[in-house]
């Protein structure tokens, strides 16, 4: 993919190090707002987003504007060196706009009017919300939009949730009329409403899946989703328009979140110049933090892939712990560099903090910041802070790299919604994330760190692409899938694969569908689900592994029989089948299987392909990305003891201690440890 190699802020000369900073919260305690700035330049802190749910402080009372307070904060902390990125301050709303205009407090699908409190739920249609938007973008951006100090918008915060008003409700009617072509008749089609006498007369039928209305209808439960993000990404528009307007040369991001669910991320990033998302792991939970890592490097991942060749954001993290988990465990000494660390090998130019400094009372009192109740710099996790804040400023020069992969993990906010709406295999569980991860993993054990992509983007500059359990074949995906083959690309594809169109309609006349067969080799004839703790065996290039949860049963249609079942009524027949298709190879993995079968199937792969290297010890993660000029390489120990490093494949340089390291030296790393390289491409 084409990258410029810019730095997503040449102002800063490197990457930034902040976070959420308000100022809002603490206006009759000049003392600390003077002090703030002193503990920012200690910690290494070069910038902060401001005014994320600041709108009753901008105007607290309708027409009323006080900016005097932001004035004075992004002067001040410009003055010092530290760059503004400015919040529009949507995110929440004040108490006399929900009493003055009921609209714009979003209905529940209980039907039920929200009251005035908590964030994140407006409704997003509402026009007297928008306009109030509007209203206060447009000053924000005659204010500050020339602001030397700023450098970036935060279009309010993480987004989501959807609103069944009557005017969403409406819009939503009308989103569809525009879909099927004013022609209820296709509509009924596609959500094949036939069934249980559903049909439609009319578009104004249609109400949102409301708690109780209508839920057996899985086209228009997709639709709906896919409406929700339409209907944000107006939203968004309706935001920025203002911004572009009076400050056209800033870029605009919003805050994206792990894995969500309500949004089709890949729609809103088209809204916005630059990602940016929150990343908050549950380290140090029941799972190998192996694991943890491996998800969340999935997630960095993601993120980055919605704009290849630019580097991302890490947008939000916290220093220590969080206050919402059922637990809030600390991060323990050394973590939270290493997780920093992976953000920035991950593709990030950015690593900032919810928050600076500690609220003193309500909902996140307790939660983690650079700076907590002492207001001292002599905290563990202040240390810490200021610490990574130096190690990143060694490692100024990577700005505006990017990681390079060979390999790419499909991943669909369309397909994942279909699989959690379909009424079969096992109603919860159906363990789409979870797998998609398990095949990213499977490759970052074997060195490569693949872009998480979905199936309408390019598949350019690919060699592997994994399509775990692509149930819903948008049109035309089928047989790119087969040109990129065709042209000797791997495709890696499971159970589940191909069985429903964009409308979640069956493909009729066997799975996978839309002519993706004829890549495969092989039919999926029957599904079986397991009842947990039932498995299955499979034998594959003379091991055994233990398959579970799902099983599905193959005719060969072309394919070899790499791996088989080893019991149940399919014993004997094909699990795992390879594909030669083209210049290139279909394989085919018929069961959910354990990591380290995934692991040895791609090894396999890898190794024919001339792809990567053996595998890593487990926790070992290598990232690496590319300016043009230079390869900066990340080794990361994500295990809980010391481990080896492959020796060093050219002569590099420690980009922390600046030593010279020959080509062929082996490194050891301590828990917790890393080790950043730079060296010539
Ligand atoms: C989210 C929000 C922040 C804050 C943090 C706490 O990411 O964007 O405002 O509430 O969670 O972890
Ligand atoms: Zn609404």
């Amino acid at each position: 993919m084409a990258s410029s190699y810019t730095p997503l802020f040449p102002q800063l000369n490197g990457l930034l190090h902040g976070g959420d900073y308000n100022p809002d919260q603490w206006l009759d305690r000049p003392d600390i707002l003077e002090k703030d700035v002193e503990l920012m330049k200690k910690a290494g802190i070069n910038s902060v987003s401001l005014g994320i749910f600041a709108w009753s402080a901008l105007e607290p009372e309708e027409g009323v504007y006080t900016f005097d307070w932001m004035d004075q904060t992004i002067d001040r902390l410009y003055q010092n060196g530290i760059y503004t990125i400015l919040a529009t301050p949507s995110g929440a709303r004040p108490a006399w706009m929900d009493e003055k205009y009921p609209e714009v407090r979003r209905v529940l699908p209980t039907g039920k009017r929200n009251l005035h409190g908590g964030r994140h739920n407006h409704c997003i249609t509402s026009p007297v919300y928008r306009q109030k938007v509007r209203e206060m973008n447009t000053r924000l951006a005659q204010r500050y939009g020339q602001h030397p100090g700023v450098i970036l918008w935060h279009i309010s915060n993480e987004f989501g949730g959807a609103c069944c008003c009557d005017l969403c409700r409406k819009k939503f009617q009308d989103w569809l009329r525009e879909r099927y072509h004013n022609d209820i008749g296709q509509l009924n089609h596609a959500w094949w409403t036939g069934f249980w006498s559903h049909t439609f007369d009319s578009f104004d039928q249609i109400d949102p899946p409301m708690d109780q209305g209508e839920h057996s209808v899985l086209g228009m439960l997709l639709d709906w989703r896919r409406f929700t993000t339409a209907n944000t990404a107006d939203f968004i528009r309706n935001e920025t328009e203002p911004l572009q307007q009076y400050a056209p040369s800033l870029p605009v991001t919003t805050n994206f979140m792990w894995l969500f669910g309500g949004l089709d991320y890949n729609e809103i990033a088209k809204e916005i110049d630059v990602i940016s998302w929150d990343a908050y792991p549950r380290w140090h939970n029941e799972q190998p933090l192996y694991a943890v890592a491996s998800e969340t490097a999935f997630n960095h991942s993601l993120m980055r892939s919605f704009k290849r060749g630019q580097p991302f954001m890490l947008m939000e993290s916290t220093p220590s712990k969080v206050n919402w988990m059922p637990y809030n465990k600390l991060k323990r000494p050394g973590l939270h560099e290493l997780a920093c660390l992976q953000a920035i090998a991950s593709g990030s130019d950015t690593v900032q903090y919810f928050q600076f400094r500690m609220g003193r009372g309500s909902f996140e009192q307790f939660h983690g910041a650079v700076v907590d109740h002492t207001g001292r710099d002599d905290t563990r996790v202040f240390q810490e802070v200021s610490e990574t804040g130096q190690t990143l400023k060694a490692l100024s020069n990577l700005a505006g790299s990017v990681p390079s992969p060979r390999a790419a993990v499909i991943y669909d906010w369309d397909n994942r919604w279909a699989i959690e709406d379909m009424a079969g295999a096992a109603k919860q569980d159906k363990k789409y994330n979870e797998t998609c991860i398990q095949h990213f993993r499977a490759m970052l054990r074997l060195g490569e760190d693949p872009d998480v992509i979905s199936s309408t983007e390019s598949f350019e500059g690919y060699d592997l692409i994994a399509a775990p359990m692509l149930y819903l074949l948008k049109p035309g995906v089928a047989q790119r899938l087969k040109d990129f083959t065709a042209a000797g690309g791997v495709v890696v594809t499971t159970w589940l694969t191909g069985y429903v169109d964009e409308s979640t309609l069956a493909f009729l006349g066997g799975f996978p569908g839309d002519g993706l067969m004829e890549l495969t080799g092989v039919e999926a004839a029957e599904l079986d689900t397991l009842y947990p703790g039932q498995s299955n065996r499979i034998r594959w290039n003379g091991k055994e592994y233990p398959a579970a949860e799902f099983c599905e049963l193959l005719t060969l249609r072309g394919a070899k029989a790499a791996g088989t079942y080893l019991e149940d009524f399919y014993a004997g027949q094909p699990a795992v089948t390879v594909h030669p298709y083209g210049k290139g190879m279909s394989v085919h993995i018929a069961a959910r299987v354990e990591d380290d079968c995934l692991l040895d199937i791609y090894a396999d792969i890898f190794k024919e392909r001339h792809m990567g290297i053996k595998a890593l010890p487990l926790g070992l993660e290598i990232h690496s990305r590319v300016d043009g000029e230079k390869r900066y390489r990340f080794y990361l120990n994500f295990s809980e003891g010391k481990v080896k490093l492959p020796s060093v494949p050219a002569k590099c340089r420690d980009m922390i201690t600046g030593e010279e390291i020959p080509v062929g030296t082996v490194r050891e790393l301590d828990c917790y440890g890393f080790l950043v390289t730079e060296e010539e491409l």
